[in-house]
């Protein structure tokens, strides 16, 4: 189960003073790739990852020329920052996008796959009743939230297994791969309904996080997967959807990420194939 997770938020400035002491010294040679790094929680997990000494962190988005802040940190993270192009909706890519990290890193040791949609202006919209299901919106929702990160898992699986012998990757301290899932993919908790296709995105998400999690424990891999929920949190997708959200409830992403990144540094193999919240609970299925 997750250790040493604290409830207790502390400012950047403190949580990256503490990190130098506790972890400093296991962030070097380890490699990190987040997919779906241009802005919102990857951009902020790539900026968190970074200030770990020796950490190193591959950031991936569909449009590196438009990443301009992605590209502001590749400027001052000494060569500890590399951008690959990598649309999840796209499998060549993702091919490309494993190939290219390959010729890069001997192995790495976490993956996390942020990307996800809510809603494109004029394209897509949450659906608020049966009658707005439309086939191009559960298309489009279903690649990018589902089918996008498993087929990033399966491109950069090799990597990821190669942690065990570069990096020292154990049961309690493996590889780990991280879905940025949602609460509302849960079947149990759903009791208000709407937003069909991006609820049931996360809940297919979930499903074929937990079949690949599965996998890995019956080949003995130390690779420990997991779903993360991260709260309501201030970004583009939420932003049209924040006004019913109590301040208190809705998070920004510095402290969001800290959270998250407090859960994913204390997964160990016991945690393989969970389902957890920003303050480390399980989420029911
Ligand atoms: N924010 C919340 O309150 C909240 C709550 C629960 C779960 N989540 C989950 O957390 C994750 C991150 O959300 P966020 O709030 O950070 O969202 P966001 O600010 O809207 O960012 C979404 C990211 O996904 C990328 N993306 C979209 N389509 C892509 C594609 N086809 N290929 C590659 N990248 C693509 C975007 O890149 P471009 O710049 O190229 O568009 C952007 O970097 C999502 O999985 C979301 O479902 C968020």
């Amino acid at each position: 189960m997750l250790r040493g997770f604290s409830r207790h938020w502390r400012p950047l400035a403190q949580l990256q003073a503490a990190r130098r002491v506790a972890t400093n010294a296991g962030s070097a040679d380890r490699v990190a790739l987040i997919q779906g790094s241009s802005r919102g929680l990857g951009l902020e997990y790539v900026r968190q990852l970074l200030s770990r000494s020796g950490q190193r962190v591959v950031g991936t988005c569909r449009t590196p020329e438009h990443a301009t802040e992605l590209q502001q940190l590749a400027k001052t993270s000494g060569g500890r920052l590399t951008i690959v192009r990598l649309d999840v909706t796209d499998e060549q890519t993702i091919q490309a996008a494993a190939e290219e990290v390959a010729e890069q890193h001997e192995h790495l040791d976490l993956l996390i796959n942020v990307t996800g949609i809510l809603h494109i202006p004029d394209k897509i919209s949450p659906e608020t009743a049966l009658s707005r299901v439309t086939p191009e919106a559960l298309d489009m929702v279903f690649k990018t939230n589902a089918f996008g990160p498993i087929l990033t898992a399966k491109a950069f699986a090799s990597l990821l297994e190669k942690a065990e012998k570069r990096s020292g990757a154990s049961s309690e301290r493996p590889a780990v791969i991280a879905n940025m899932s949602a609460r509302v993919g849960s079947l149990a908790d759903n009791r208000l309904g709407g937003w069909y296709s991006y609820r049931a995105s996360k809940t297919a998400l979930n499903q074929l996080t937990k079949c690949m999690s599965l996998e890995f424990a019956r080949k003995h891999r130390k690779i420990a997967s997991i779903l993360l929920h991260p709260g309501t949190v201030d970004t583009g997708l939420s932003e049209p959807y924040q006004k019913n959200v109590q301040p208190e409830k809705l998070f920004n992403r510095e402290r969001a990420v800290q959270q998250l990144l407090s859960i994913i540094d204390s997964t160990s193999m016991k945690d393989n194939g969970r389902y957890i919240a920003w303050d480390g609970q399980d989420i029911p299925w």
